[in-house]
């Protein structure tokens, strides 16, 4: 069902007492954000996976504040009643809670955000607990965590051993306590998402971490089949929209050569 009110962060905190599920995805445009609004998709996040879905690197390591700022901008002017969340990028809250606080700020000011995300657990807790009381609501980020593919080396499941299980289960407290309106579990073992989910009074935002998440989140080119490498395990594809790109270029670049295209009807 179309939203039709403004969503804030009250909206997740009723769900999860009520224990309705919530629907997000990782979109980076207007006109994506206005159809997944009237689709009744009630948090919007500009992922920093817009450095691999549309700006074409390797990893979200290259993203800039400036990127960011400037995708989140068109889905604020695309969405007028979801709940918009920008994705702080590498290195924009790690140097100095300060610089976190001034980062956040252009998000909700420049960006038209209503809250941003940021990575991590325990080692976060304090630029969380800054940002929150300085007026800014925070999505926390843990289990596989992109940014820090340099030092990890490859994505991985997170959560396998008993001790990582218990780092994480405190790493989701953490964030809660330090006032998180909500944190993503990104890819870790089902039960131990659903365990997590069960301690948190604050919504669980699930991807790649199965069923028991208070919500689930999915990346817009994942879902619509609008990538050129791989589909990751946890992303469903619910359109193959590249293959139907493809075959209107080709259908265009046909025509234009053939000279069928422009037709009487396409000519002033
Ligand atoms: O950048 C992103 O899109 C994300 C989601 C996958 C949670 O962080």
């Amino acid at each position: 069902m179309a939203l039709d009110k403004k969503l804030t962060v009250r909206h997740f905190a009723a769900k999860k007492k009520k224990g309705e599920k919530i629907c997000s995805v990782s979109l980076y445009d207007a006109p994506t954000a206005k159809f997944a609004e009237e689709c009744g998709v009630e948090l919007l996040l500009v992922g920093d996976s817009l450095g691999m879905t549309v700006l074409g690197y390797a990893n979200t390591i290259p993203i800039t504040m400036e990127d960011m700022l400037h995708h989140c901008a068109a889905v604020a002017r695309g969405a007028k009643f979801a709940f918009l969340v920008g994705d702080m990028p590498f290195m924009s809250y790690h140097p100095s809670s300060e610089l976190a606080l001034l980062n956040a700020a252009r998000f909700l000011q420049s960006g038209g955000m209503d809250a941003v995300k940021i990575e991590g657990g325990r080692t976060v807790a304090g630029i969380v607990e800054r940002l929150v009381k300085a007026g800014v609501p925070v999505m926390g980020h843990i289990g596989l965590l992109p940014q820090n593919i340099l030092t990890e080396g490859a994505y991985r499941v997170a959560g396998r051993s008993r001790e990582e299980a218990k780092g994480l289960i405190e790493d989701a407290m953490a964030l809660q306590d330090a006032g998180a309106f909500a944190v993503v579990l990104e890819c870790i073992p089902a039960e131990l998402a659903g365990e997590i989910s069960g301690k948190l009074s604050i919504p669980s935002i699930g991807i790649g971490s199965g069923p028991l998440c208070d919500g689930q989140i999915q990346v817009i080119n994942d879902m619509l089949g609008l990538f050129t490498d791989h589909l990751p395990r946890h992303a469903k594809r619910y359109a193959n929209l590249g293959h139907e790109i493809k075959g209107a270029l080709k259908s265009y670049a046909e025509e234009v050569k053939s000279s069928r295209f422009p037709g009487k009807e396409h000519s002033v």
